[in-house]
């Protein structure tokens, strides 16, 4: 990676506490990170803390939140309403073992009533969890093993989800360190956005494919949407061959009301979600047709083995209040204004490119945003031809300029963001490409 001197130069100065207490961090907790979540250079800032849209690091540096605690916040930092309900719950039970009533019940009649596709759900606490769980439902109901997931596609960190091609790594490198070459045995990839190389794919494995995972918005791998067609014939070809289709929403759910599946209006056997619908708080959950869910119901006759599916901390009641005060502000008229805004700033990016004669774009849906610099990003293949430099010292500078987002070209949009934030930031994208000489 080559960094813009001159931006690595002032980006170095203005965080200096951030690189100081990122490194004693890091003598206790490998990544510097307790999460662990992506590495940034030339160092990340070190956060101090966060309200509505904006981000202070401990230099006192403001910045415009575009990484929404990865991928969470959609209604910003210390949403009041979101504060309120987790308060009170503190004050009632955080954690009961019990069935509760009636913050389960609240939460899943929100994501019934949006999505129709969802019949019944089931609480977790991560992406991964919900996913292990939908995939070990599709294994038990069609008695097959593999796992069909697009090429590029990120669903947790599990390991047959961490075997195949990813743009976190090279592209020869299908298994990461600690991951058994059986991982690799499990999967089936398929191209996105190809809806006769996908089909081919699955009608070649067919009968040994028990799920397919997909992304309606490949979201890490650079927010690729999916074209309405692709999805549509995932559907129509996994309905024949008997595969039980999983449309991932972990990030896509906020796209719009009832999930990115009702912007597309296909409807797939079971979804799971993740990160924005808890409100800041661990919820993740797997909704689908009932005749699957009913699955994890012990079989009254005992002919059927159970199936272990187990969460200590999936539903936490601390937890479900902030999901459930987070998605009821997620109105029909909040995700029509997101969505726009959303608009506004790839149309505007993409303009960028043009009036300067550069192949600079933008990808995404909704709230979700990517950025590109090369041939229009579509699928894996395509990604991996964008120039990441490009990409990177674009990041550098407008972190430069307050503007913080990962450092791979992704932003995301909150509720908590106006038109006048937008008009910042879009001012300070083209500022970017000039103090980096990509425009004049
Ligand atoms: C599409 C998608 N699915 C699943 C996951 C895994 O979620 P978690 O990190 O909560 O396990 C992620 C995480 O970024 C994701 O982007």
């Amino acid at each position: 990676m080559s960094l813009d001197e001159a931006q690595t130069k002032i980006y170095v100065e203005r965080t200096q506490r951030s690189r100081q207490l990122w490194e004693t961090t890091r003598e206790l907790i490998p990544t510097g990170h307790a999460g662990g979540m992506g590495a940034f250079a030339p160092h990340p800032i070190v956060v101090e803390h966060g309200k509505g849209c904006w981000l202070w690091d401990v230099d006192g540096n403001r910045y415009l939140d575009l990484r929404l605690g990865d991928w969470v916040l959609i209604h910003g930092h210390s949403d009041e309403d979101i504060r309120a309900a987790v308060h009170e719950q503190m004050g009632k039970m955080v954690q009961v073992g019990a069935p509760e009533w009636d913050l389960g019940h609240r939460m899943a009649t929100l994501l019934v009533e949006r999505t129709p596709s969802i019949e019944q759900v089931r609480f977790f606490v991560s992406g991964t969890d919900a996913n292990a769980c939908a995939i070990r439902l599709a294994r038990g109901f069609t008695g097959r093993r593999k796992i069909a997931k697009a090429i590029g596609g990120y669903h947790g960190t599990s390991d047959p989800l961490v075997a195949g091609r990813s743009v976190l790594r090279g592209p020869d490198d299908i298994l990461p360190l600690g991951v058994p070459p059986q991982a690799a045995d499990e999967i089936v990839e398929f191209p996105y956005n190809d809806p006769d190389g996908a089909e081919e794919v699955l009608r070649r494995h067919g009968d040994q494919i028990a799920v397919l995972l997909v992304e309606p918005v490949m979201t890490a791998a650079g927010m690729i949407a999916a074209t309405g067609d692709f999805l549509r014939r995932l559907r129509s070809v996994t309905e024949e061959l008997g595969i039980v289709l999983v449309f991932d929403e972990v990030v896509t759910y906020p796209i719009a009301y009832g999930g990115a599946q009702t912007y597309f209006g296909v409807d797939p056997d079971l979804t799971t979600m993740g990160k924005a619908i808890g409100g800041g708080l661990p919820v993740s959950a797997v909704g689908g047709r009932r005749e699957l869910m009913q699955l994890l119901e012990p079989d009254p006759s005992g002919e059927r083995a159970a199936m272990s599916v187990m969460a200590t901390f999936g539903g936490n009641s601390a937890c479900l209040a902030a999901g459930i005060a987070c998605l009821t502000k997620l109105t029909r008229e909040a995700h029509t204004e997101l969505a726009a805004r959303g608009d506004r700033v790839r149309s505007h990016i993409d303009e960028l490119g043009v009036r300067y004669g550069i192949p600079l774009h933008a990808t995404g849906l909704g709230h979700l945003i990517g950025i590109h610099w090369g041939e229009r990003v579509v699928d894996y293949d395509t990604r991996l031809r964008d120039d990441r430099d490009k990409v990177r010292n674009i990041n550098l500078a407008l972190d430069n300029l307050g503007y913080y987002q990962t450092f791979t070209g992704l932003f995301l949009l909150s509720t908590a963001i106006g038109d006048q934030e937008i008009d910042g930031f879009l001012g300070a994208f083209e500022r970017s490409l000039q103090v980096l000489g990509y425009a004049d």
